[in-house]
């Protein structure tokens, strides 16, 4: 099977030397061909380049993508698209006063989730997990990183983590598995965290290790959750069965987490809302990626993460949703991409490489998604008619997707 995309008006993030990710003044490169033609063989980019030089052999299939540009899918790095119910009645509260620490500490929150997901079954949440899938397919993420950390016992982590692989089973869409069972301590064990971790640890992981659920291990490193030390004790433990970290840091205050995940070898640090120079300091030169959540800070009126101190400072950065039903109710990344550029002051094409190339890192899939590369997988969105690139952050709230491809494939709804 041989797809042939022909007379498309720009072709986006076309990358001829694989590279992992771009930082700094780079980020602000988004090379790209016009008129260009690209050509998918069995699901993967097998050619591309100016129409002058588009192969006169016969294909399969031909779309002509006159007037239209072609760019890697979204590569979303960070969400917690598997939950049950939603906190919708938590919305309410917080638009009548109540701030997201607040709920937390009133038993809302994570815990509320927990609740719920603890009394749904596990055909039930992969029921309601496969729609949010679905549905951000349709927004053009081709790649997807999904947590555990709203079961918060080992029946029930297990039980999210199954629902995770069974989505990686049955769709077309390269999906990361994360444990994240230090999302909240639970309320029974609310004096007493050190049993909880002893229970993540001796019990959960083991477990989780031997049905190979999760690829990656992340805690919530925050003031009134998870302290460094947890946090330290948590990825050493994960370590041992292979989980890369991923972690939650300075969301809400910075207490020294961002190092500690540099240290431990962290291949992503994630929300970064509020960043001390030294935070900045201990990023530069490392191989974590600093990724940013813009919906979440839209959701829950906090800080931005310094976007453009950052890149200024050299480092890379990444973009992700944090679809979850607590604190961004949203899988949206053209909504994330619009964000980073209108509140972040990140240039379109920073925000493009954030989404597509450097998410890619930060799931450890640069080698198969994230660019426009021969050999990587077709996994494509086809946008309207539009005259350029930066229409795409620019017209925030309007889709401007026609149509997304998954390894060659059209997905239809
Ligand atoms: O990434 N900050 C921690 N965890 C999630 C939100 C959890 C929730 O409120 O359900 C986040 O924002
Ligand atoms: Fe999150």
């Amino acid at each position: 099977m041989t797809t042939l995309f022909k007379n498309i008006k720009e072709l986006i993030q076309v990358r001829t030397e694989p590279i992992s990710f771009v930082s700094g003044k780079a980020m602000n490169e988004l090379p790209t061909i016009k008129n260009a033609f690209l050509i998918v063989e069995n699901g993967l980019i097998s050619d591309l380049g100016s129409m002058e030089n588009c192969p006169k052999t016969a294909f399969s299939e031909v779309i002509d993508a006159a007037g239209k540009m072609v760019l890697p899918s979204w590569c979303d790095s960070h969400t917690h698209i598997v939950y049950a119910g939603n906190r919708e009645s938590e919305f309410v509260d917080r638009i009548k006063g109540l701030s997201y620490e607040d709920i937390a500490a009133n038993g809302g929150g994570i815990l509320n989730s927990a609740k719920k997901l603890q009394e749904t079954s596990e055909e039930a949440l992969y029921n309601q997990s496969k729609v949010r899938l679905e549905e951000v397919i349709q927004l053009g993420t081709g790649a997807i990183e999904i947590k555990s950390g709203y079961g918060l016992t080992t029946e029930a982590e297990l039980k999210m983590l199954r629902v995770i692989k069974r989505l990686r089973e049955h769709y077309p869409i390269e999906i990361r598995s994360t444990f994240l069972g230090a999302h909240a301590v639970p309320t029974e064990y609310k004096e007493h965290k050190e049993a909880y971790l002893k229970l993540l640890i001796e019990d959960t992981l083991p477990k989780i290790a031997e049905e190979h659920l999760a690829e990656y291990i992340d805690i919530f490193c925050e003031t009134g959750y998870f302290s460094v030390a947890d946090t330290e004790l948590i990825l050493e433990a994960g370590k041992k069965y292979g989980l890369v970290p991923k972690i939650h840091v300075n969301q809400f205050t910075a207490i020294g987490g961002v190092q500690a995940g540099v240290n431990h070898n962290a291949l992503s640090v994630d929300h970064l809302e509020v960043m001390r120079d030294e935070d900045i300091e201990a990023l530069k030169k490392t191989n974590t990626m600093p990724v940013s959540l813009p919906s979440c800070s839209y959701f829950l009126s906090i800080p931005y993460t310094p976007a453009r101190k950052m890149i200024d400072a050299g480092l890379p950065l990444a973009l992700a949703t944090d679809y979850n039903p607590g604190s961004t109710p949203s899988g949206n990344m053209n909504f994330v991409v619009s964000t980073a550029c209108i509140k972040m002051k990140m240039t379109p094409e920073e925000a493009l490489n954030a989404a597509t190339l450097n998410g890619a890192y930060a799931m450890g899939l640069e080698d198969k998604v994230g660019s426009i590369t021969k050999g990587k997988q077709a996994n494509l969105i086809l946008t309207k008619p539009i005259n350029s690139y930066g229409f795409i952050p620019y017209s925030f709230g309007t889709n401007q997707i026609e149509k997304v491809y998954l390894k060659g494939k059209e997905i239809g709804v």
